[in-house]
């Protein structure tokens, strides 16, 4: 079955029929979805739709680009939700992005806030989800300043729609990190992408779609839903000459080892 490994159905572009999809996904090849927080309020809904639906695991976080919801209420809500939550299974989606931002301020506030994010994770004994956007050094600096620091932490999390290097991917995975593999990789111009899949061990694989966003090919600038996770596989089998069931597998395994379930 498919693990997808991150997902946004608290989005409000799934309102009009979020139901019916939700219904509708494990009849897909669907078999698990983690519902993913950027925020304070997406987080409280991550948790609700976990709690709704038996497939469905929530994670509880606040992306680089929503970190002023953190500055204006601290981070009590996220912790409160972690601690207290059912299913809850991992600190994300956290890290850094720097595209197209302006002045550098926010790089200060960023990094505050995804290093106090990384100690409630380590708190917790959760893995986190990285989102990293232009920032590929000072997300690995502190990442491996967490590892470092922590040896006990033996399955630190993944990096989410991976987007860097081969030779950066292998020393994520050096970290213990996993590699999210997403929609980009079946479009023409993801070369990088397709050369760090060819190039990383199958075991630190894990798919996801990101939607509503990242629609893979045929179906690129739609509204996303985990069940086009098959065109990801098949994708990832052709690069790595195997079968799409046996990487279907693999990427359930993973999943189900990264996020204990
Ligand atoms: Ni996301």
């Amino acid at each position: 079955m498919i693990f997808e490994t991150h997902a946004h159905y608290d989005d409000e572009c799934y309102d009009e029929d979020r139901e019916a999809l939700l219904e509708e996904l494990p009849k897909r090849n669907v078999g698990y979805v983690v519902n993913v927080g950027a925020d304070i309020e997406t987080s409280r809904k991550a948790v609700e739709l976990a709690s709704k639906w038996d497939y469905i695991y929530a994670t509880v976080g606040c992306h680089p680009d929503e970190v002023d919801c953190l500055e204006k209420e601290g981070l009590q809500e996220i912790e409160r939700l972690a601690e207290t939550a059912d299913k809850v299974v991992a600190i994300g989606e956290i890290g850094l992005d720097y595209f197209r931002k302006e002045g550098t301020d926010y790089v200060t506030t960023q990094k505050k806030w995804f290093k106090k994010q990384l100690d409630l994770a380590y708190k917790m004994g959760l893995p986190v989800i990285i989102h990293s956007r232009d920032a590929a050094k000072d997300t690995m600096d502190i990442l491996r300043e967490y590892v470092e620091n922590h040896p006990d932490v033996t399955n630190p999390g993944v990096v989410h729609c991976y987007s860097y290097s081969p030779e950066m991917a292998r020393e994520f995975i050096d970290l213990g990190f996993y590699i999210g593999v997403g929609g980009v990789v079946t479009f023409k111009k993801a070369k990088k992408l397709v050369e760090s899949v060819r190039a990383i061990p199958m075991d630190r694989i894990l798919v996801e779609t990101d939607a509503p966003y990242m629609s893979p090919e045929p179906h690129r600038g739609e509204r996303n839903d985990s069940a086009r996770i098959k065109y990801v596989i098949d994708k990832i089998a052709e690069i790595r000459e195997m079968d799409s069931k046996e990487v279907e597998a693999i990427t359930e395994a993973n999943a189900r080892r990264m996020y204990g379930i």
